[in-house]
C-alpha cells in the first residue's frame, strides 16, 4: 500500500552525505537497491540520483520499523528518517561508504513489481528489452550520469553562447517541406485537406531570414527530423546547436565556434583543448585519409603510387592509370607476417567498397612476398617500397582503380585495420580537426544533375566563382566541418546572401526559376531587402555528448531514442490511428503497401 508524505520533507540527497553529517537528523527518499537481513539488523542500499545510502534498521533499537523495512523489496519507492553515523565497516568504493543512516522511521511510497531489468551498471540486456522499460533503464546510474552531462553541456553552450552576445530564438516545427538531402517527415494539415507541412531538417532558413531581420547573432538548440537510414550515430529525431551570425566571414565562424568547444570539452570533462585547431582542406582529407572526416590519432596515411607502377606489367594497375584513375598505398607496419587468410578477408572488405582486389607486398626479413612481385621489375618494388617508406616487417596494401574507390576502400581500409590491430586501444585523446574548402557540388550519376554538397545556401570561394557556370565540379564552398576522432561533429558555411547568386546556384543545381521560386520564394523575397553577409553552423548536440560520455551508441545519449527501424518499443510508434482523424485530415485510408 502506496504511504502518502503527509507534510515529511527530504532534507537531503542520498549521495551527498559524508563524515560531516555525522550526527545530524536527516530524512532521504530514493529506491531499494538491495536489502539485506543479516538477522536483527536490516540493510538497505537507498538510490536517488545523487548515488546510493546504506541504511540500517535494529531490531533492538526500534521494532516496528525493522519489521517494516524488513518488508521493502528491490525499487519499492521509500522514505527513510534518522541520524547519520560513522560506518563500523567502512567502504571505500562508495562516495557515502564512510557513514550510514541510523534507520528510525520508515515510509513506503509506493511498492515495485520485479523490474524485468537490472537496476545498476553495465546492464548486458537486450537493446529492445532497455527500450521498451526505458523509464527503468533511465533509472540506471550510468544513464543518470550521461543525462546529467548532456544537461551540464547544453547549459555550458547556452551561457557561453549569451555572454558572446547571441540570442536564442525558436522556429518553427511545422514548416515548408524544402529537401535538404534527407527525406522528410511530414504532417498532414486538417485546414488545407491534401497538404502537409514537414518537421524540419533544420532551422536552416529560418535562421537566415533571422539575419535579414537583423538578429545578429542567433543560436538554438533545435531538434531535427530527417527520414534517412539510421546508424550508431544517427537519430531520426536529433539536436542541433544551430548558429548563424552576421557580418562574418569564415574565420569569425571558426573561432567563436572552436572557443566554444574548447569550453565545453574543459567545464564538463576537464579536457584541455588546444586553439587553434588543426585546418586540413577538404582535398588533402580524401588523398591522405580517403575521409571527409579523417581520424588524425594515427597515422596509416594513404600514398599514391601511379608513378612508381605507371611502367610495370601488371595490366590491373595500368588500365586504373590509363583510364584516369590511380594506384595507391597504406603501408601498415610489423604487419608482413598477417596471414593468408586475414589478408583475403582484407580483401573481401574493400570489395563493399567497390575495389576489385587488394594486392599486398609483404616486406619480410627474408624476402619480399607478393603476388604482384612477377608484375614488378626489381627497381619498381624497390621504388614502392621507398615512396611508402616501408621497412622490414612491414605490409603495403594497394588498390587501383578510379580515384573515389580506391581512397574510399584505402580510407575504410585504415580505420578498419586501426579497430582490428586496436591500433586505438588506450588513445584517450580529443583529435578536433575543421575540414575546409570542400566542394560546392558533386554530381550525382542517378539523377543526372549537380546537387548541394552541403546546402543551395553556401557560398563558393571567391577564386572559384568564376567556373560557377561553366564546370560546377571544381568550384569549392566556403564550407567547413569540425570533425573529432574521425567523427563529424558539426558543420557549416558562408551563405550566399545575394539573390541573383543563388539564382545562378538554383540553376546550376538544375532548378528552373519557376521551381526555386515554388520551393524557396520567401528567402529569394527575403534576399531583396537589404540581407546582410553571414554564416554559421550547426553541431549535433547528441554527437558531442557521446563523446564527452564516451559512448558510441547515439541511443545512450538521449533519453526516449527510437530504435535501429525508427521504432519507439516503448509507446509502440509509430502507430495505426482511428478513421476519425484520418478522415478530419481529409485522408483515405490507401492499401498500405508492405
Ligand atoms: P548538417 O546536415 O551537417 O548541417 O548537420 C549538422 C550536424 O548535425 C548532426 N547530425 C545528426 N546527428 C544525429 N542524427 C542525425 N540523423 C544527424 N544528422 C546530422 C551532425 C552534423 O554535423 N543547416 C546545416 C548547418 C549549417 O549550415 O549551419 C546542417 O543541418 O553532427
Ligand atoms: P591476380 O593476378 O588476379 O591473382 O591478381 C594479383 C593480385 O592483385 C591479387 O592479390 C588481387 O587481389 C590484386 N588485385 C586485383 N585487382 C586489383 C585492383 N583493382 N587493385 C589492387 N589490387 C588488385
Amino acid at each position: 500500500m502506496a504511504e502518502a508524505l503527509n507534510g515529511l520533507k527530504r532534507t537531503n540527497m542520498c549521495g551527498d552525505l559524508r563524515e560531516t553529517h555525522i550526527s545530524n537528523k536527516v530524512t532521504v527518499m530514493g529506491w531499494v537497491g538491495t536489502k539485506r537481513n543479516l538477522g536483527g539488523l536490516v540493510f538497505i542500499d537507498l538510490r536517488d540520483r545523487t548515488g546510493l545510502l546504506q541504511v540500517v534498521f535494529g531490531e533492538e533499537i526500534n521494532k516496528e520499523a525493522f519489521q517494516k523495512a524488513d518488508l521493502v523489496k528491490p525499487e519499492y519507492c521509500i522514505a527513510i528518517t534518522g541520524e547519520i553515523i560513522k560506518r563500523q565497516s567502512p567502504n571505500d568504493n562508495m562516495p557515502t561508504g564512510q557513514v550510514e543512516l541510523k534507520g528510525a522511521s520508515i515510509k513506503i511510497l509506493s511498492e515495485s513489481e520485479t523490474p524485468p531489468i537490472y537496476i545498476k551498471e553495465d546492464l548486458d540486456a537486450s537493446e529492445n528489452i532497455r527500450l521498451k522499460y526505458r523509464y527503468l533503464d533511465l533509472r540506471r546510474p550510468d544513464m543518470q550520469k550521461i543525462l546529467m552531462i548532456r544537461h551540464k553541456t547544453a547549459k555550458v553552450i547556452r551561457d557561453f553562447l549569451d555572454e558572446n552576445g547571441f540570442l536564442e530564438i525558436e522556429t518553427p516545427m511545422l514548416t515548408k517541406s524544402t529537401p535538404e538531402g534527407a527525406r522528410d517527415y511530414l504532417v498532414p494539415s486538417r485546414n488545407y485537406p491534401g497538404n502537409f507541412y514537414a518537421l524540419p531538417q533544420s532551422p536552416q532558413l529560418f535562421k537566415q531570414l533571422l539575419m535579414v531581420s537583423g538578429y545578429d547573432k542567433y543560436f538554438q538548440i533545435a531538434r531535427c527530423f530527417r527520414d534517412e537510414d539510421l546508424r550508431s550515430n544517427r537519430q531520426p529525431e536529433f539536436t542541433q546547436v544551430d548558429i548563424e551570425m552576421s557580418f562574418v566571414e569564415e574565420e569569425d565562424v571558426i573561432a567563436v565556434n572552436e572557443a566554444l568547444i574548447k569550453k565545453v570539452f574543459k567545464e564538463v570533462v576537464n579536457e584541455d583543448v588546444m586553439l587553434p585547431m588543426k585546418r586540413i582542406t577538404y582535398k588533402e582529407a580524401m588523398d591522405k585519409y580517403g575521409s571527409d572526416k579523417p581520424d588524425l590519432r594515427f597515422g596509416m596515411e594513404i600514398v599514391d603510387i601511379s608513378e612508381e607502377v605507371r611502367e610495370c606489367e601488371f595490366v590491373v594497375f595500368k588500365n586504373a592509370i590509363d583510364n584516369g584513375g590511380s594506384v595507391r598505398a597504406i603501408k601498415v607496419t610489423n604487419s608482413a607476417d598477417m596471414g593468408r587468410k586475414k589478408l583475403d578477408k582484407l580483401g573481401e572488405f574493400v570489395k563493399t567498397y567497390k575495389a576489385k582486389g587488394l594486392a599486398y607486398i609483404a616486406y619480410k626479413e627474408d624476402e619480399i612476398k607478393s603476388p604482384i612481385a612477377k608484375f614488378l621489375s626489381e627497381t619498381q618494388m624497390q621504388a614502392i617500397l621507398n615512396k611508402v617508406e616501408a621497412k622490414t616487417g612491414d605490409l603495403v596494401l594497394i588498390v587501383a582503380d578510379k580515384d573515389s574507390i580506391v581512397l574510399q576502400s584505402l580510407g575504410a581500409l585504415r580505420l578498419q585495420l586501426a579497430k582490428e590491430l586496436e591500433i586505438l586501444k588506450d588513445n584517450v585523446e580529443f583529435n578536433f580537426v575543421w575540414v575546409t574548402e570542400f566542394p560546392l557540388v558533386d554530381y550525382n550519376e542517378e539523377e543526372n544533375r549537380y546537387v548541394a554538397a552541403h546546402h543551395p545556401f553556401t557560398m563558393p570561394m571567391d577564386e572559384d566563382l568564376q567556373y560557377l557556370e561553366s564546370e560546377p565540379g571544381r568550384v569549392r564552398a566556403k564550407a567547413y566541418d569540425m570533425v573529432l576522432n574521425g567523427e563529424e561533429l558539426g558543420g557549416g558555411s558562408i551563405r550566399i546572401h545575394d539573390s541573383s547568386l543563388q539564382e545562378t546556384m538554383f540553376k546550376v543545381l538544375g532548378f528552373t526559376q519557376e521551381k526555386a521560386w515554388e520551393r524557396f520564394g520567401f528567402l529569394l523575397e527575403a534576399f531583396k531587402f537589404g540581407p546582410p553577409p553571414h554564416g554559421g553552423l550547426a553541431f549535433g548536440l547528441d554527437r558531442i555528448v557521446m563523446f564527452l560520455a564516451g559512448t558510441e551508441n547515439i541511443k545512450d545519449v538521449i533519453a526516449f531514442p527510437k530504435n535501429q527501424n525508427a521504432f519507439c518499443p516503448m509507446t509502440q510508434a509509430p502507430n495505426m490511428v482511428d478513421d476519425k482523424q484520418l478522415e478530419e485530415l481529409g485522408i483515405t485510408k490507401a492499401e498500405i503497401k508492405k
